[in-house]
């Protein structure tokens, strides 16, 4: 299978790799796995007091996709709203990475992977 240069590019340098210190309060953490094929994805974000995603990382156990759908979302959260980000639509991410169809699943845990980590934050600062 031929990766796009998109996915090459993010999964050989891939941003925001890691995870935030258990013992921060402002983080949420999103950990999704996809059923067809077995693969894991953790996203976390860091939200800053204006409610705005001002950090995240990622750790993903998966195929090139995966982790190049990972990487981009991690960019593409920094300076959005939780509404916003809840917004990322799977589609929109494999459209820019060119993923091909038996790769759409790869995207789609990336928009679960974030929609997770936002709802964690979530209840984590329900009042
Ligand atoms: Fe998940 Fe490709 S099947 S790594
Ligand atoms: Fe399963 Fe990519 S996440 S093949």
């Amino acid at each position: 299978m031929a990766y796009s240069d998109k996915v090459l590019d993010h999964y050989e340098n891939p941003r925001n790799v890691g995870s935030f210190d258990k013992g921060d309060t402002n983080i949420g953490t999103g950990m999704v796995g996809a059923p067809a094929c077995g693969d894991v994805m953790k996203l976390q974000i860091r939200v800053n007091d204006e409610g705005v995603i001002e950090d995240a990382r990622f750790k993903t156990y998966g195929c090139g996709s995966a982790i190049a759908s990972s990487s981009l979302v991690t960019e593409w959260v920094k300076g959005k709203t939780l509404d916003q980000a809840m917004a990322i639509r799977n589609t929109q991410i494999a459209e820019e990475l060119a993923l091909p169809p038996v790769k759409i699943h790869c995207s789609i845990l990336a928009e679960d992977a974030i929609k997770a980590a936002v709802k964690d934050y979530q209840d984590k600062h329900a009042s």
